[in-house]
């Protein structure tokens, strides 16, 4: 019997829209959509499906998260800047109980000292940052070699 493929969730915090046109010497110069597009294009040979979500509030995306467990078996999260705050986000990262990649295109740690600090990080399955977007596909692949093959988190 066929196993299902893995569902894969892609979210995007505050400003990650304006990738492209935003300070495109730190972020690159692809577009969100661009990204997604060539993440969607990989998904097949990875063996899962990805579907992507990007808003810039804090319960926008905390109420993305709390869907999440109904249709993704895994969450790919690049939070912005609310990476470095946002405990509300952190608490609902540790609640949904599905593995939860936290991706940086940047490595925060080589930038102002506010970024050093990471307060979702340490209740992600796993932190990818400072390979710019191709950051989303290994933490793709991280998701998918955690939940193995067709294995449902829950
Ligand atoms: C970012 C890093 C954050 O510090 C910043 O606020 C972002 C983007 C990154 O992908 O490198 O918005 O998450």
């Amino acid at each position: 019997m066929q196993q299902a493929r893995l569902r894969i969730l892609v979210v995007n915090g505050p400003n990650l829209d304006l990738l492209g046109s935003r300070e495109p010497a730190v972020y690159g110069d692809e577009t969100l959509e661009t990204i997604a597009s060539r993440l969607s294009a990989l998904a097949p040979d990875l063996g899962c499906d990805v579907e992507f979500f990007q808003a810039n509030g804090e319960g926008q995306l905390i109420d993305a998260l709390h869907r999440a467990p109904a249709a993704f078996d895994g969450v790919v999260l690049n939070p912005g800047a609310l990476g470095h705050y946002s405990y509300a986000l952190r608490d609902a990262v540790s609640a949904i109980g599905l593995p939860v990649f936290e991706v940086h295109l940047t490595n925060v740690f080589a930038r102002e000292p506010f970024r050093r600090r990471l307060v979702v990080a340490p209740v992600a399955a796993g932190v990818i940052m400072g390979v710019g977007s191709v950051g989303y596909e290994l933490a793709v692949r991280g998701l998918l070699a955690r939940l193995g093959p067709g294995r449902r988190a829950r």
